[in-house]
């Protein structure tokens, strides 16, 4: 038994040496060490990487290997971004942009604590130590930020931030997740071995300031929205216009299909099967009428049952070609010849002004 002066003495050094070791760190502006994963946790976290998110940011998470995908292992990255910064974009997405969201909450194929662990996993492989950084807002002059960011930002983030070949960093749910001096950081000490440049020699302290407020202003207040999740179409609905005729496409690379002939080929009633090759969750907020959810990562083996093989099969993705360029060179493979991709990607097919149908939003009626 042990005596009870002396557990509570322990009790009480205890929280000393712990308060003195928070009270150094702080001092010294770095976090401890994100949690340490266990052997399974780190084999599940790993292989979930691979599955999901190596097909855009790359095998070693050196990112820009489709689409924009950011690096997932740069230095400034990894010291200053809380858990919050790599588990959220990864949990709900960023609206409008290739990322999807990756928890089942909102329709995607990992759990709470998968996603979790994916993050530490991150963190792990990166092996970068923390910053404490000052959640504090970055006070700044918007309008000199305006013209300094237009002069040196816009070529790769776009005029309206909306992302050229780098992220959108006026994208709402970027700016509702990433704290200022998260930005500014960035905007500091660039992307290690990515095309961002450390600002910190080029541009005066202000001028990093200003950009930062005149980013923050940007940010409308955006939050995730609750998905309530539809019914996956079961094989029967698979196909499109059963009784229809086939479509004839003409296709460019022997591959891509336009967003004019696919639509004029709903429009005719043609038989076809539309795949949508992005993760579940946003097929659920807005996909092409009669497509069915076949992500990039699904097991062939179980989803492709029910999917007959002289129907024409149409895959789209966003990012805008990547997914689906994947998902239809397995299927060839496998003998699927009718097959193609949308060559604009579900994005470019919006901005052409093609339809969508929207998942049940809470709160958001059409
Ligand atoms: C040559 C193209 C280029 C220019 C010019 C450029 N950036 Fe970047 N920027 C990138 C790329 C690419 C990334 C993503 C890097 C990565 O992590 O892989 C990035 C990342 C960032 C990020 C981090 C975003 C996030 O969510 O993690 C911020 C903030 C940023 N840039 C701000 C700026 C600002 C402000 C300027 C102008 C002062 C600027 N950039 C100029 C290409 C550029
Ligand atoms: C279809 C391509 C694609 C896939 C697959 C994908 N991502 Fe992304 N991801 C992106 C793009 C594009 C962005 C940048 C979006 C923007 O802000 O413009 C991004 C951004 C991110 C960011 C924010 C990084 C930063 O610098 O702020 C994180 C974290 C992230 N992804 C994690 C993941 C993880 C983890 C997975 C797998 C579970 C994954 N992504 C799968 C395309 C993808």
């Amino acid at each position: 038994m042990a005596n009870p002066i002396i557990k509570s003495l322990t009790f009480i050094t205890l929280i000393l040496t712990h308060s003195l070791a928070v009270a150094q760190q702080h001092e010294a502006g770095t976090l401890p060490p994100p949690r340490k994963l266990t052997q399974e946790q780190t084999k599940v976290a790993s292989a979930n990487y691979q599955k999901y998110c190596a097909l855009c940011h790359g095998a070693d998470r050196q990112g820009h290997v489709n689409d924009h995908a950011p690096s997932l292992r740069s230095k400034s990255l990894f010291e200053s971004g809380v858990p919050h910064a790599i588990l959220r974009p990864m949990s709900y997405g960023r609206v409008d942009t290739a990322m999807g969201g990756y928890l089942d909450e909102v329709g995607g194929p990992m759990t709470l604590d998968e996603t979790w662990d994916l993050t530490y996993w991150l963190f792990e492989q990166a092996g970068v130590e923390r910053l404490r950084l000052s959640t504090n807002p970055v006070h700044g002059d918007i309008t000199k930020g305006e013209q300094v960011y237009q002069k040196n930002c816009s070529s790769c983030h776009g005029v309206k931030g909306e992302g050229v070949n780098a992220p959108a960093l006026g994208n709402q749910s970027a700016l509702a997740h990433n704290t200022d001096e998260f930005i500014r950081h960035a905007i500091q000490n660039g992307r290690q071995n990515t095309p961002m440049l450390a600002f910190k020699d080029k541009l005066s302290g202000d001028d990093i300031n200003n950009i930062t407020a005149f980013l923050r202003s940007k940010a409308s207040g955006w939050k995730a929205e609750k998905t309530i999740l539809r019914a996956l179409p079961t094989p029967e609905n698979y196909v499109i216009n059963k009784n229809g005729d086939d479509p004839n496409f003409t296709l460019q690379d022997n591959m891509y299909v336009s967003s004019k002939d696919l639509y004029a080929a709903l429009q005719a009633n043609k038989r076809m099967v539309l795949l949508d090759t992005r993760v579940t969750s946003v097929w659920q907020t807005a996909h092409i009428e009669g497509s069915i959810p076949f992500p990039y990562y699904a097991d062939l083996d179980e989803t492709v049952a029910g999917i007959p093989k002289d129907v024409q099969i149409i895959a789209y993705c966003s990012c805008p070609r990547a997914a689906a360029d994947h998902t239809i060179d397995k299927l060839r493979a496998r003998g699927y010849t009718r097959t193609a991709v949308l060559w604009e990607g579900v994005f470019g097919w919006m901005n052409l002004g093609y339809p969508v149908t929207r998942g049940d939003i809470e709160g958001v009626s059409d």
